[in-house]
C-alpha cells in the first residue's frame, strides 16, 4: 500500500539511472578526434588527481588515449574528426561511481572544470561526495543546460550563480544535506523542466518566482523544512506533471491555482499543516492520479467534484478533519486502487456503490464516525477489521461477516424484514377476515330468507333486488344506536352488526338477526338484506 507512493517518490532517481545507462553505452561508440585540446585534458587529469576513485572507474585516463575517448567524457566532434574540428568537452558523466572527494581538495576539482568552456551537461550523481560546493561552480560554462549531483553528502548552501546557466533545464539537488533558503533567483531560469531538492534540509519559503517556470515539468521539494504558503504563482507552470512538497511545515490553504494545472499527475502535499478545504475545482486536474494530502490540518467535505478526476488511481486524505459523508458519485473512479480515508470525521453510512469499484485494492476508512451496514462485496470482500476500526455505529449483515470485521451485528435490516413482512400480511389477513365474514353473511341470510319465506311475512322480493335507501339515522335506531349487543364481529374494514328493518323502512323487533349492517370505517355504510342484494350492493360498483 505504502510502497506505490514510495516507490514514485523515488522514481525520478530510477529514471536517471537507466538515463545514465543509456549515456555510457554512447561513449563506447564515440570516435573521437585524436587532436586533443590540451586544456581540456589538463582539467581532467587535473580533475582525476583530485578526485578518489575506490572502483578505478578512471584508470583509464591517461594518456595512452585521447581524453574524448575517456570513460564518461564526451566530446562535441562529428564522426569523422576533421583538422581543426574543436573538440570541446560537452557532457562529463560519472554518476553512480562511488567517486569521493578528498578532504584535502574539497571538492575544488569542480575548479578545473571552469576551463571547459562549452559543458552542457555535468553528471555526478550517487557517487561519495562530501562537503560544501565550491563558489567555482557558478564560473562554469554559461552553456550548462544539466546540472545533476544528487544522491551524495553535499552540504552548504543552495549552490551559487545557478542564474548564470540561463539555458538550465535540469538542476537536481535531491538527497544532499543542503542547508539553506531556496534563492528567488531560480525565476529567471525560463528553460528549466526539472527542479528536484527534496531530502534536504532547505528551509523558509517557497520563492514566489515561478511565473516565468512555464516548462516546468518535475518540481519536488518534499523531505525540507520549507515553511509558510504554497506561491499562487505555481499555477503559471502549466507543464507540471509532478508537485511533490510532501514532509515540510508548509501552512496555509492550498491555492486554488494548483486545481487549474491541468497536466498535473501527481501531487503530494501530505505531511505538512495545509489547513482549509479542498475546493471543488480540483475537477480541473482530469490528468490526476496520484494525490496524497494527509497528514494536514484539512477540513470540510470531500468535494463531490473529485468524481469527475477520472484518471485518478490513490487518493490519500488521512488523518485530517475533513468531515460530511464519502460522496456517492466516487463510484465514477473506476481506475481507482487505492482510498486511504482513515482518521478523519466523516458521517453517514459506506456507499454501497464502492463494492463495483473494480480496481480499488486498498481501502481504510477507520477512525471516522461512519455508520449502517458495511458493504460485502468487491473491496469489501477481503477487507480486514483494521481498515474500518474507530467507527463505532457500523455493523456486519452477517454474524460471520461482523465477527471478522470486529463490529456488531446488524439490527436494522431484521427490523426492515419485519415491517416489510407486516406491510405484506396484514393486508391480505384482512381481505380474508372480509371474504370469511361476507360468507356467513351469506349462509345467516340465505338462512333468514328461507326462515322468512316459511313464515311469508318477510321476503327478498320486497326490496325488488335493488338497493334499498336506508338513512344513517334508521342504521342506528336498527342497531340501538351501534349497540354492543348488537355487534357480531369486527373486520380490518369495519364492525358488523345486526338489526331489523321492516319494507316500509319500520324497525321490526326481533331477538334473531334479521339485518346484518357492515359499517364500512370511516364513511361508507352498505347494507345487506339477502343473498342476491347482498352482492350487489356489497361489491364495489
Ligand atoms: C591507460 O588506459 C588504458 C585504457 O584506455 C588502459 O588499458 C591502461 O592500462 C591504462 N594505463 C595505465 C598506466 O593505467
Ligand atoms: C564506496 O566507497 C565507500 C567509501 O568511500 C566504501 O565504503 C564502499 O564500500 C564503496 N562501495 C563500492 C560499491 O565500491
Ligand atoms: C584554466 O585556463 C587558464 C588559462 O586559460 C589557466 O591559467 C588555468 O590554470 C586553467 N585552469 C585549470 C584548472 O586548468
Ligand atoms: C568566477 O568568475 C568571476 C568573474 O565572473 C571571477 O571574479 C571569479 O574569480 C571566478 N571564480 C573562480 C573560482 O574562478
Ligand atoms: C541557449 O539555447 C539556445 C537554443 O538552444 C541557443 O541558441 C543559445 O545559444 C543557448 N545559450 C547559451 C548561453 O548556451
Ligand atoms: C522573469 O524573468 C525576467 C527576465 O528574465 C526577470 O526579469 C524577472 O525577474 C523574472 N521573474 C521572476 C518572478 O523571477
Ligand atoms: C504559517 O507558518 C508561519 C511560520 O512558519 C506563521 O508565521 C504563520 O502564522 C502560519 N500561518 C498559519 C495560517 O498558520
Ligand atoms: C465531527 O463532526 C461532528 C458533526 O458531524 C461534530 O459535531 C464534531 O465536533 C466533529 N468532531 C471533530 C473532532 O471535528
Ligand atoms: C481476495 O483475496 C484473494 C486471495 O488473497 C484474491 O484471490 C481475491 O482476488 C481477492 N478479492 C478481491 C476482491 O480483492
Ligand atoms: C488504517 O488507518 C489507520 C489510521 O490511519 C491505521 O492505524 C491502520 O493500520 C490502517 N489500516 C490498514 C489496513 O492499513
Amino acid at each position: 500500500m505504502e510502497s506505490i507512493v514510495h516507490t514514485l517518490k523515488m522514481k525520478e532517481h530510477h529514471h536517471l539511472v537507466l538515463f545514465l545507462f543509456l549515456q555510457l553505452l554512447s561513449f563506447s561508440m564515440n570516435k573521437a578526434s585524436s587532436l586533443v585540446d590540451d586544456t581540456e585534458r589538463e582539467a581532467l587529469l587535473s580533475f582525476k588527481s583530485m578526485v578518489s576513485d575506490p572502483r578505478d572507474a578512471l584508470s583509464g585516463w591517461n594518456l595512452s588515449s585521447p581524453h574524448c575517448t575517456w570513460f564518461g567524457v564526451s566530446c562535441s566532434t562529428g564522426p569523422v574528426p576533421l583538422l581543426g574540428n574543436m573538440n570541446k568537452l560537452v557532457k562529463l558523466n560519472l554518476g553512480h561511481n562511488n567517486l569521493s572527494s578528498t578532504t584535502e581538495h574539497n571538492l575544488q576539482f569542480i575548479d578545473s572544470l571552469v576551463n571547459c568552456t562549452d559543458l552542457e551537461i555535468l553528471i555526478l550523481n550517487s557517487n561519495q561526495l562530501v562537503g560544501e560546493l565550491p563558489s567555482s561552480v557558478a564560473n562554469l560554462s554559461t552553456h550548462l543546460r544539466e546540472f545533476y549531483v544528487d544522491d551524495n553528502f553535499l552540504s552548504g548552501s543552495f549552490p551559487r550563480g545557478m542564474e548564470n546557466f540561463r539555458n538550465l533545464t535540469v538542476l537536481s539537488l535531491h538527497q544532499n544535506s543542503f542547508k539553506s533558503k531556496v534563492p528567488n533567483s531560480i525565476g529567471v531560469l525560463h528553460n528549466l523542466r526539472r527542479f528536484s531538492i527534496n531530502q534536504n534540509m532547505f528551509f523558509g519559503d517557497i520563492p514566489d518566482s515561478f511565473s516565468n517556470l512555464t516548462q516546468l515539468y518535475w518540481l519536488t521539494m518534499g523531505n525540507n523544512q520549507l515553511s509558510g504558503r504554497i506561491p499562487k504563482s505555481i499555477g503559471n507552470c502549466q507543464r507540471l506533471y509532478i508537485l511533490g512538497l510532501f514532509r515540510n511545515m508548509l501552512n496555509g490553504s492550498i491555492p486554488k491555482e494548483i486545481f487549474g494545472i491541468a497536466s498535473l499527475s501527481k501531487l503530494f502535499l501530505d505531511q505538512n499543516a495545509f489547513s482549509g478545504s479542498v475546493p471543488n475545482e480540483v475537477d480541473g486536474l482530469k490528468q490526476l492520479e496520484f494525490m496524497d494530502v494527509s497528514d494536514n490540518q484539512l477540513s470540510g467535505n470531500i468535494p463531490p467534484t473529485i468524481s469527475d478526476c477520472s484518471s485518478l488511481r490513490s487518493l490519500r486524505i488521512a488523518r485530517n478533519k475533513f468531515s460530511g459523508p464519502i460522496p456517492k458519485l466516487m463510484v465514477k473512479l473506476a481506475g481507482l486502487e487505492s482510498l486511504d480515508l482513515s482518521s478523519n470525521n466523516l458521517s453517514g453510512p459506506i456507499p454501497q456503490d464502492l463494492e463495483n469499484l473494480l480496481a480499488l485494492k486498498n481501502l481504510n476508512l477507520s477512525f471516522n464516525q461512519l455508520e449502517g451496514q458495511v458493504p460485502r462485496g468487491g473491496v469489501f470482500m477481503n477487507l480486514s477489521w483494521d481498515s474500518l476500526q474507530g467507527n463505532n455505529k457500523l455493523c456486519g449483515g452477517e454474524q460471520e461477516v461482523a465477527g471478522k470485521l470486529r463490529v456488531p451485528t446488524c439490527t436494522t435490516k431484521k427490523k426492515q424484514n419485519i415491517s416489510a413482512a407486516v406491510k405484506i400480511i396484514i393486508p391480505i389477513a384482512s381481505f380474508v377476515l372480509l371474504c370469511v365474514l361476507l360468507c356467513f353473511i351469506w349462509v345467516l341470510i340465505s338462512h333468514k330468507k328461507k326462515h322468512e319465506k316459511d313464515k311469508g311475512t318477510y321476503s327478498s322480493s320486497t326490496f325488488k333486488g335493488r338497493c334499498p335507501k336506508i338513512s344513517y339515522s334508521e342504521i342506528r335506531s336498527a342497531t340501538n344506536g351501534f349497540a354492543v349487543e348488537n355487534l357480531i364481529g369486527k373486520g380490518a374494514f369495519g364492525s358488523v352488526y345486526k338489526g331489523l328493518i321492516s319494507s316500509n323502512g319500520r324497525i321490526i323487533q326481533s331477538t334473531t338477526p334479521a339485518l346484518v349492517i357492515p359499517v364500512l370505517l370511516p364513511a361508507a355504510v352498505a347494507l345487506s338484506m339477502s343473498g342476491e342484494v347482498a352482492k350487489k350492493c356489497v361489491s364495489p360498483p
